[in-house]
C-alpha cells in the first residue's frame, strides 16, 4: 500500500527512523519488499534522477506497482531522491510520488529557499510533501558530489529560517556524513550537537540523514577477497541511528550498502563458478541477500516491527 511520507513520519518521529532505500532494478525491488515484510517494517522506496535515467522512469514505476501487488502487506511511500527543479515538477505531475526531494543545496541560501518554495507550492497543490537540503555533504558520488573541502555542516539558525521561508516538510541536514563508500578518515563521526540544536529550533519537524551507509568492513573484505579494490572504505556506525532518531531524524537514506551487497554477491559468484554465464543464479542469491540486508537495517533503524501499528494509523 502506497501511503504519504508524512503519515510515516508522524508515526516514527522521535521514536525510530524510516529506512529510505534506492532501487534501480527488479532484483533490488524484490529484495527490498521481501526484507521489509520479513522485518515487518514500513519503508520509503527512493527513485533518484540517475535511476530514472538508467532504464526508463516508467520502468521504475511499473516495478514499484508490481511489487505492491506481489507484496500486498507492504506499507511504503514513494520518494524522488536528489531531484532538481525540473525532475521534481515532472514527478509532481506524474501523480505517482508521495514526496519529492529538491536538492538545491549547492545554491546560495536565498536561491535554495526560492527554488525550494517553487517546488513546495507545486507539490502542496497536489498533496505531495517536499524534502529540502541545507548544508553540504562531502560527497564522492556522481551528480551529488561536492568537494570535501566545501563540506559544510547545517547551521541550526539558518535551518529554522529556511524551513519557515521555504515551507518544506522535512529537511536533509549535513551532520558529517557524505555519500558513497568513503565517508570518514580517522575518528570522524556524526555531529549530534548540530542535530540537537536543530531539533531545539524545529521541535517536531522531521529531519533526514543522507549518506547513512555503514560500509561494513566484513563486506568490504569479502569484496576485496573476490577481486575488488575498495581500500579505505568507511561508513556510519548503524548503532547510532536510534540516537539520531530521538533527535528528530525520521528518514535515513541508504544506498551504497546495497550496492556493496550486489558487488559482493556477483564477485563471489563469478569467482567460485567462473564457467557460469547465466544471470539468474547470482540474481537469485542477490535477492535473498538483499532481503536479509534490508531486514537487518530495519532492526538498527527501529522500524522493524512497526508495520501493523503504521497500517492501523493509515487505515483510520
Ligand atoms: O545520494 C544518492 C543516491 O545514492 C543515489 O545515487 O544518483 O547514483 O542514483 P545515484
Ligand atoms: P549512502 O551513499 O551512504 O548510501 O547514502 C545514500 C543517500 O544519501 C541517498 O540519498
Ligand atoms: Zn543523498
Amino acid at each position: 500500500m502506497i501511503v504519504s511520507t508524512q503519515q510515516l513520519f508522524k508515526h516514527a518521529y522521535g521514536k525510530y527512523a524510516i529506512g529510505a532505500y534506492n532501487i534501480n532494478n527488479l532484483e533490488q525491488t524484490m529484495g527490498l519488499f521481501q526484507g521489509c515484510i520479513d522485518s515487518k517494517a514500513p519503508f520509503i522506496i527512493q527513485l533518484s534522477k540517475g535511476a530514472r535515467q538508467y532504464t526508463n522512469k516508467k520502468m521504475l514505476e511499473a516495478m514499484t506497482r508490481a511489487a505492491d501487488e506481489i507484496f500486498p502487506d507492504a506499507v511504503f511511500a514513494v520518494h524522488l531522491d536528489h531531484g532538481d527543479e525540473e525532475t521534481c515538477m515532472d514527478c509532481i505531475k506524474s501523480g505517482f510520488y508521495s514526496s519529492v526531494m529538491i536538492d538545491a543545496s549547492a545554491e546560495s541560501f536565498e536561491q535554495n529557499i526560492a527554488i525550494t518554495k517553487r517546488v513546495v507550492d507545486a507539490a502542496h497543490a497536489r498533496g505531495i510533501s517536499v524534502e529540502a537540503e541545507l548544508g553540504k555533504l562531502g560527497g564522492v558520488e556522481e551528480h551529488v558530489s561536492v568537494s570535501e573541502a566545501d563540506a559544510k555542516l547545517t547551521d541550526p539558525l539558518q535551518a529554522e529560517e529556511f524551513v519557515k521561508k521555504s515551507g518544506c516538510d522535512s529537511l536533509a541536514c549535513a551532520i558529517g556524513t557524505s555519500h558513497g563508500a568513503f565517508k570518514f578518515t580517522g575518528s570522524q563521526g556524526l555531529h549530534f550537537d548540530v542535530l540537537e540544536n536543530i531539533q531545539k529550533r524545529l521541535p517536531g519537524f522531521p529531519l533526514v540523514m543522507h549518506g547513512s551507509s555503514s560500509v561494513p568492513q566484513d563486506e568490504v573484505e569479502r569484496i576485496n577477497a573476490a577481486g575488488g579494490q575498495l581500500g579505505g572504505a568507511k561508513g556510519v556506525n548503524a548503532d547510532e541511528f536510534k540516537r539520531a532518531a530521538q533527535l528528530g531524524v525520521t528518514k535515513i537514506n541508504i544506498d551504497t550498502d546495497g550496492r556493496l551487497v550486489w558487488c559482493r554477491v556477483h564477485r563471489e559468484a563469478f569467482k567460485t563458478d567462473p564457467k557460469n554465464f547465466d544471470l539468474r543464479p547470482p540474481g537469485k542469491v542477490f535477492m535473498k541477500e538483499y532481503a536479509k540486508f534490508i531486514a537487518a537495517k530495519n532492526e538498527k533503524l527501529g522500524s522493524a516491527g512497526q508495520l501493523e501499528a503504521v497500517r492501523k494509523l493509515v487505515s483510520k
